[in-house]
């Protein structure tokens, strides 16, 4: 199968994830395009989504996944991003390297297990190495099972258990991957890019 992935300009992209999120129910807080662009514009970033033929109308393709991603540098002045590096001292070097952090993602539920996500994530990996970084960061929640299995497949390595007061659901889980010439030559999918506006 030949993924067709569109990678987006922030002002575009951050408006397509706003809508794309509507269809999570697992998302409690759902991101707005205000919010994603007020993130991405002071820092290097990817916006890409998969297509897929609409499922009632299979000559209409449809965006049904996406991951977005953006540089995690040492030095933040954003509140979120300070709390995230300083959660992550002495598990990853930020300083003086290039850390790429898997910011959000997901596939819609009737797109599920058709290798969308992996695809979306090795293109991720593809890009991100030909930008510099070297090591990818991934955070999620012992409740998220089905994201926990996937980034298991997807063979990312857990850097730290942050456990939640009292609700052991809740508690985060901080995974990694090292990036190296290596690692893409294991990648599984075909996938045509376009780069959209
Ligand atoms: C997790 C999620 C992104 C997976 O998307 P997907 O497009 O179905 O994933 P893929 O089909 O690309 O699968 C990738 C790999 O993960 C595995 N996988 C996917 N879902 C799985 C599940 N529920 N249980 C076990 N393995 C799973 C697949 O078998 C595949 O492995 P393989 O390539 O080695 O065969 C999707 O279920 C989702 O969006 N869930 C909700 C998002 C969420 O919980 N977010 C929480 C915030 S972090």
């Amino acid at each position: 199968m030949l993924h067709a992935i569109r990678q987006y300009s922030l002002e575009r992209g951050s408006l397509e994830i706003e809508y794309l999120e509507q269809y999570f129910d697992e998302f409690q807080e759902k991101k707005t395009a205000r919010e994603i662009l007020q993130r991405l514009s002071a820092r290097q970033h990817l916006i890409l989504i998969a297509l897929a033929p609409a499922l009632d109308e299979p000559e209409h393709m449809v965006p049904v996944a996406f991951k977005v991603g953006h540089e995690l540098r040492a030095l933040e002045d954003e509140p979120q991003l300070m709390d995230l590096a300083q959660r992550l001292e002495g598990c990853v070097q930020l300083a003086g390297r290039r850390v790429f952090y898997s910011w959000i993602g997901g596939t819609r539920q009737e797109w599920r297990g058709r290798g969308h996500y992996r695809a979306l994530t090795e293109q991720q990996e593809e890009w991100a190495h030909r930008n510099g970084f070297e090591e990818i960061v991934v955070k999620t929640k012992n409740k998220f099972h089905a994201m926990r299995a996937t980034l298991d497949h997807l063979q990312f390595n857990v850097l730290k258990f942050e456990r939640h007061p009292y609700d052991n659901a809740e508690s985060k889980l901080y995974l990694h991957k090292l990036l190296s010439p290596e690692l893409l030559r294991e990648h599984r999918t075909a996938r045509h890019v376009q780069i959209a506006a």
